[in-house]
């Protein structure tokens, strides 16, 4: 079983979806330890946007990223929230991931996912809230789009929220402690 764990979060110590990622790979370590871990950190050691050059449809020399993903069974993924959306950092490591022919095709009928079969769980935290019914629900360009993202290639995310993060220490605590909770019912 191979684990690859992508953190994006600028904010180091101070992150809660870190916080939140190496609480999840700890909780899936614990379930099967012989699971094999690889660790990308986005901020320290960023994927540069995409050129025509480092296309991975193109340069095969620029698959490393793709070849990454492909091989891991469970990828979990930091997402804070960073302008409604995931960080740039991560928008870049996407980019290289969903790639026609390798990660979704097209055929007769439309598009089709062919990385089915992994397990992608995302670790989200955010300043403000945005569950259903709430004022800025329609703001959250974040958990929708990486349901879109992983939904196209075959994927079903499953999702670890830490919300409501900047309304200050009480809530910030009290909502890192309810996402630490979910993270005890994954399993392996
Ligand atoms: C550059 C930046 C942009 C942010 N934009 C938003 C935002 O659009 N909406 C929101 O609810 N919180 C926003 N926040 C707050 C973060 O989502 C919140 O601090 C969260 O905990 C970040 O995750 P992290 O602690 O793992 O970095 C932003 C924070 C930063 C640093």
């Amino acid at each position: 079983m191979k684990l690859l764990q992508i953190d994006s979060s600028i904010l180091g110590e101070n992150s809660v979806s870190r916080q939140l990622t190496a609480a999840i790979v700890d909780q899936l370590r614990a379930s099967d330890p012989s699971i094999a871990i690889v660790s990308r950190d986005l901020a320290a050691d960023p994927v540069p946007h995409l050129t025509l050059a480092t296309l991975p449809a193109a340069n095969p020399d620029a698959r490393a990223d793709l070849d990454q993903f492909k091989a891991a069974d469970i990828v979990v993924i930091g997402a804070p929230m960073y302008n409604f959306t995931v960080p740039s950092q991560l928008k870049a490591w996407i980019d290289r991931i969903l790639v026609a022919g390798e990660t979704f095709a097209y055929g007769d009928n439309g598009p089709k996912g062919l990385a089915g079969g992994k397990r992608v769980i995302v670790a989200v935290s955010s300043g403000n809230v945005y569950g259903a019914g709430t004022a800025y629900a329609s703001y959250d360009h974040l958990a929708t789009y990486l349901r879109a993202v992983f939904g196209f290639i075959g994927i079903e995310p499953e999702f670890v929220t830490a919300e409501g993060i900047a309304f200050g220490p009480e809530q910030r605590a009290a909502s890192i402690e309810q996402a630490l909770g979910t993270v005890s019912a994954l399993a392996a």
